[in-house]
């Protein structure tokens, strides 16, 4: 991005649409996210897909379990293998006996994420028109 380049923002939903500790699933230009607000307060927007699999994370969930069960300790945990995500895209936990990456290993994100700001009562995600 050039020095010159400004920001495109994209407003998602009201804030007050995303409680603490909730997540919901949406699209930014055609990206799958999982937009989800921590303990804390601060909104997160990260990839829906897994970095592990490329498995729809989701679809992890047991048939009725909520979105929010995707959230432990404000990290997202993909229901699939067990691996959790910080809000950086890091992976954070891998259960024992699975084979570690070396990206994961040397601490690099692997999970996209998006980078998100709250203005006028809504959730704005950046960096969605970049495939
Ligand atoms: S597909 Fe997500 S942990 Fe394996």
């Amino acid at each position: 991005m050039s020095r010159h380049e400004t920001t495109h923002w994209q407003r998602q939903l009201p804030s007050a649409a995303l409680a603490r500790g909730q997540v919901l699933a949406t699209s930014c230009g055609g990206h799958d996210i999982l937009l989800y607000r921590s303990a804390a307060g601060q909104c997160r927007a990260i990839s829906a897909y897994c970095p592990h699999m490329n498995n729809y994370i989701p679809n992890g969930l047991a048939p009725g379990e909520p979105l929010a069960a995707l959230l432990v300790e404000d990290e997202l945990h993909c229901p699939f293998h067990g691996w959790r995500f910080n809000g950086a895209g890091q992976c954070t936990h891998i259960p024992s006996g699975q084979r570690v990456p070396a990206a994961v290993r040397s601490g690099r994100a692997i999970a996209r994420t998006w980078r998100v700001r709250e203005r006028e009562g809504y959730i704005e995600l950046a960096g969605c028109e970049s495939q």
